[in-house]
């Protein structure tokens, strides 16, 4: 089999390349940057330019499955322009592959993208299904229903569509986690706010086991990615100290504080979604990692 996949270069791209490669499975993958681009025989690069409307149509010859992860950081400072760009950097090349492949003779017979946990809305009580009709009111959630709203056109052409939801995803090579574990092997690690905020996180393995799952088990629709065991912002904090035989010795980072430094971004950290994995598990899904601790244990060696 052959996948497309947008944003293979980045932090989840990268382990979802690899185990493409480990179950036999041909990659292409699309590029804004032309010095990332190579041409292996099971790992070929393809330029786009999603602003300015170019693709490359020769990376859609023979996939049958798009993996579609693009999308700007939405850990940089919220600025006006860079919201934009996050909404841009979904929508718009979401957009680009649909018009293109409306143009093309393809094979693409299934898209498989991410999505994000921040459509549902803070919320120390509830505890969020696929199905939940709660949707975040704040930017985040105005960029997930954007983003999702795109990806679900390519039902109009008769491609299958999956969005994986994804947590905290937890990888000792980027993203999050060591900027949360670094400050705590140094001694300067903090809880944030009260640390009674959910953390619905997952292991970057699972999280490329279950795209590729999601591939080969041909599923469609809406599925949470994230592990069976959410924990509290106190819980992932101590239990990364627990492990490095550190304490937390400073006092709690305060709300007010965090706003004023980074402005509408605290939400990244003070924002609690207590998701489910429930719909996932019920095909028969296995996550390696389900407990927080063991997780934290496999990333720190
Ligand atoms: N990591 C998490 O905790 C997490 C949680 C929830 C959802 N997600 C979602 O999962 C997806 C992948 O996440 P990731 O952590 O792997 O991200 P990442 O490491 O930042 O990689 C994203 C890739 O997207 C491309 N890209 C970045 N900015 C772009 C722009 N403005 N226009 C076009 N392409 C751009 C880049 O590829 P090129 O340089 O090759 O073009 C980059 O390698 C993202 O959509 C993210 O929102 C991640």
């Amino acid at each position: 089999m052959k996948v497309l996949i947008t944003g293979a270069t980045g932090l989840i791209g990268q382990e979802i390349v690899k185990l493409c490669h480990q179950s036999d499975i041909d990659v292409h993958y699309l590029t804004t940057s032309k010095n990332k681009l190579t041409s292996e025989k099971n790992y070929k690069g393809y330029y786009w330019n999603p602003n300015l409307g170019e693709i490359d149509l020769d990376c859609f010859k023979d996939v049958e499955v798009i993996i579609h992860l693009v999308g700007a950081s939405v850990a940089k400072r919220w600025t006006n322009n860079y919201k934009q760009e996050i909404v841009n950097s979904r929508v718009v090349t979401t957009n680009l592959i649909l018009e293109s492949l409306k143009k093309e003779k393809h094979a693409v017979r299934h898209i498989v993208s991410a999505s994000a946990i921040g459509i549902y809305p803070d919320s120390f009580q509830n505890y969020y299904m696929e199905s939940s009709l709660k949707e975040d009111t704040g930017f985040l959630g105005e960029v997930v229903k954007k983003w999702e709203t795109a990806v679900n056109e390519f039902k109009t052409i008769n491609i299958e569509v999956s969005l994986l939801r994804i947590g905290l995803v937890l990888s000792n090579k980027g993203g999050a986690f060591p900027k949360i574990a670094n400050p705590i092997k140094q001694g300067i690690g903090a809880v944030f706010g009260d640390g009674k905020q959910w953390q619905s996180w997952i292991h970057i393995e699972d999280l490329a086991r279950l795209f590729t799952y999601v591939v080969e088990e041909e599923l469609t629709g809406l599925y949470n990615a994230v592990a069976p065991n959410p924990v509290s912002n106190y819980k992932l904090t101590h239990a990364i100290a627990d492990h490095l035989a550190k304490k937390i010795v400073l006092p709690n980072v305060p709300k007010f504080m965090m706003k004023l430094a980074l402005g509408d971004m605290h939400i990244l950290l003070f924002g609690s979604q207590r998701v489910c994995s429930d719909k996932i598990l019920e095909t028969g899904f296995r996550f390696k990692h389900d407990n927080i601790t063991q997780a934290i244990e496999d990333l720190i060696l």
